[in-house]
């Protein structure tokens, strides 16, 4: 099974950003961490990173016909972008939202997600924990529709 998991803007900052928030591991730490997750899981996996909008539809778009579906990070297009629900709406590939840090006990505005419409589910607060967690549901998922 083929996963791309796509992180969106200022992760790629872990480490630095808000430690009290995100922890003080980096992100080479997160990569090598799903990297290991997906291995563990027998996962084919690619991991990606983009600070940009447009980018992420990309990536989302591309996904189609070469994956069999995608754990998102949208960081903060979470709480705004139409254009990332609707190319996750657009392709159709099961996608899992994931969260490092748990949106519903943060401010009011990271309460709600407008793209976990497009999502089959979702994972918060479980720091790099959320990533396997979301890599294992996606793989509990297909495994009952491929
Ligand atoms: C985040 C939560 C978002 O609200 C925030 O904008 C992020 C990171 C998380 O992983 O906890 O950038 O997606």
């Amino acid at each position: 099974m083929k996963v791309l998991v796509i992180n969106g803007p200022n992760l790629n900052m872990l480490g630095v950003r808000e430690p009290e928030i995100y922890g003080s591991r980096t992100y080479a730490d997160l990569e090598a961490k799903i990297m290991e997750d997906a291995r563990n899981l027998q996962l084919q996996v690619k991991v990606k990173q983009s600070n940009f909008e447009g980018e992420i539809v990309t990536m989302i778009q591309k996904a189609y016909g070469k994956y069999d579906g995608i754990v998102i990070n949208p960081a903060a297009y979470t709480h705004t972008s139409i254009a990332v629900l609707d190319a996750l709406k657009a392709v159709g590939l099961p996608a899992v939202e994931v969260h490092l840090s748990d949106i519903e006990q943060r401010e009011d505005f990271r309460k709600h997600s407008v793209t976990v419409a497009g999502c089959i589910a979702q994972v918060t607060g479980l720091g790099f924990e959320s990533y396997r967690e979301g890599l294992n549901k996606l793989k509990e998922y297909l495994e009952t529709t491929i």
